[in-house]
């Protein structure tokens, strides 16, 4: 389904990443799940999959890294109009579990803080360990967190040892997770096919079920291209995830 939409802010967060609010001109549009995603339309450009930051009133949040001529067309949209498809995807909604740690890397942050917000009207507890290769691309996360998440606990992480943790985000989250033993009865792995893997392997002895957010090539978003398949498993990004056990897609995450 395609919207009409407007951009109605735009603010730089970092040295790589954009924050875009997009006011979709239709009343047909449903409220998202966690980590289900939209196909944005730059005229002219590109279609771009992103995943909701944040939603509510028919104002979608997305974060841009700049990528390419799409990202770089849609993060000089500053009051333009676009095009919205979606919401796409099962999503994933985590409610039978007490405290979520969610370990991103660089932007695949975006979905953490639409599911920290669900995730508190459902009484459940999100933490955020957050890794980034240069200091310079890391903001305030609070400033994106809804206000009532107040409990939770922030991690970070950076390559260049600029700021926290030295080190990568897969390696900061096993610390803390060790360090903390029994806090948390899930994880969410967020970023870069590298990062998931990480998380996957380090943490397998933990106990804890692990979950990862995949990205792959998207087209038609309703599971008829094939495009986004995660070989060699038969499973679709767009129909069945994005999020998937890491032991169901071992397959996918070793060929990355
Ligand atoms: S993008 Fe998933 S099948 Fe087309």
């Amino acid at each position: 389904m395609y919207y009409p939409a407007k951009i109605t802010g735009s603010e730089k967060l970092s040295k790589t990443l954009y924050l875009k609010r997009i006011k979709i001109l239709s009343d047909g549009i449903k409220e998202p799940l966690p980590f289900q995603f939209l196909l944005a339309w730059v005229p002219g450009v590109d279609l771009l999959p992103m995943s909701v930051a944040d939603f509510s009133n028919g104002e979608v949040a997305i974060i841009v890294k700049e990528r390419g001529e799409g990202s770089r067309a849609l993060i000089r949209l500053h009051s333009g109009f676009l095009g919205v498809m979606g919401f796409y995807g099962a999503g994933f909604k985590p409610w039978s579990y007490k405290r979520i740690l969610f370990i991103a890397g660089g932007s695949g942050i975006a979905p953490f803080f639409y599911l920290a917000r669900k995730a508190c009207e459902e009484g459940v507890s999100v933490d955020l360990v957050w890794g980034v290769r240069g200091g310079d691309e890391l903001f305030n996360p609070r400033s994106l967190l809804n206000t009532v998440n107040k409990d939770t606990e922030i991690y970070i992480a950076t390559e260049d040892c600029s700021a926290g943790y030295c080190g990568r985000a897969s390696m900061l989250a096993s610390r803390v997770i060790h360090e903390n033993p029994g806090k948390w009865d899930l994880v969410i792995a967020s970023g870069p096919q590298g990062l998931l893997r990480e998380v996957c392997s380090l943490l397998s002895d933990t106990g804890i079920e692990l979950y990862v957010n995949t990205e792959t090539l998207v087209k038609c978003g309703v599971g008829a291209c094939g495009s986004c398949v995660l070989k060699p498993h038969p499973l679709l990004l767009c129909k069945h995830g994005p999020v998937f056990r890491c032991r169901d897609i071992e397959g996918f995450l070793k060929g990355g």
